[in-house]
């Protein structure tokens, strides 16, 4: 089985534009969880254009009142980032590299030269009983230097997947499962997670074919499906995929 962790980010997103509580993400994140979602996961950026700073604390109470459900937090690892992400107290941090204004993740670490910076990070999150999951690109390249970073898991970015999941899913699956396979091997404790672009469309092949995936957190075409099918229809067509997987 694999965990389905629900981004909301794009709730707050539309929350923010009227610069009022509506809708209300504690609200969403407990239907989220009550209609069967495993985690919620934010990605509180710089500007705080969608999660803000200041929903880290509601959220963490609301998820520590379910049992096994988790609270993510993903997100460069700015000081104030990381002051912020060690009050909270989360089940996992996600750390990406993106700079302050992008759009969205768009590449995973460079784990060569970020080498010292993460092992210190990672090593300082760790001692503060938090999970750590660094994201990264379908490619091994860097990453026989997890050995020295140690973290507990990595979430492989999809992106390239997804895109080229409906041109052919046999290349477009490749690289990943050269990488979950190096890692296995290389690295037998460290866990998978995924994501970015997975939709109903292309996460059930995804979890068929790469072994062992944790948690895949998805945010942007889940919501896009709500306007369809509503918020608890949406959460059970994809724990139909995710959960027998
Ligand atoms: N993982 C990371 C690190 C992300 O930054 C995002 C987007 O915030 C996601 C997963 C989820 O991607 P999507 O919104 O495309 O499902």
């Amino acid at each position: 089985m694999t965990a389905l962790s629900v981004n909301i980010n794009k709730f707050a997103l539309v929350r923010n534009a009227r610069g009022a509580n509506m809708p209300d993400i504690i609200n969403i994140s407990e239907k989220c969880l009550q209609y069967g979602a495993d985690g919620i996961t934010v990605h509180p950026r710089p500007d705080e254009r969608h999660a803000k700073f200041s929903d880290l604390e509601p959220l963490r109470n609301l998820v520590s009142k379910y049992k096994n459900k988790e609270f993510n937090i993903e997100g460069y690892p700015s000081e104030h980032f990381i002051e912020k992400v060690i009050n909270v107290k989360p089940d996992q941090v996600t750390l990406v590299p993106d700079p302050p204004g992008a759009l969205t993740s768009s590449f995973g670490w460079d784990c060569e030269k970020n080498k010292t910076f993460l092992t210190n990070i990672v090593k300082k999150l760790q001692n503060n009983n938090i999970r750590v999951s660094l994201f990264i690109n379908p490619s091994i390249k860097t990453l026989e230097n997890l050995k020295i970073i140690s973290t507990n898991r990595v979430e492989l970015y999809t992106y390239n997947y997804a895109h080229n999941y409906s041109k052919n899913k046999l290349d477009a699956i490749k690289p990943y499962v050269e990488v979950s396979s190096y890692l296995k091997k290389k690295f037998p404790k460290i866990e998978l997670n995924a994501g970015h672009d997975l939709n109903l469309k292309n996460l059930e092949y995804f979890l068929n074919s790469i072994e062992n995936i944790k948690e895949v957190s998805i945010g942007h075409a889940l919501i896009c499906d709500t306007f369809d099918f509503g918020l608890e229809n949406t959460i059970k067509k994809y724990l139909e995929i995710s959960s027998k997987l």
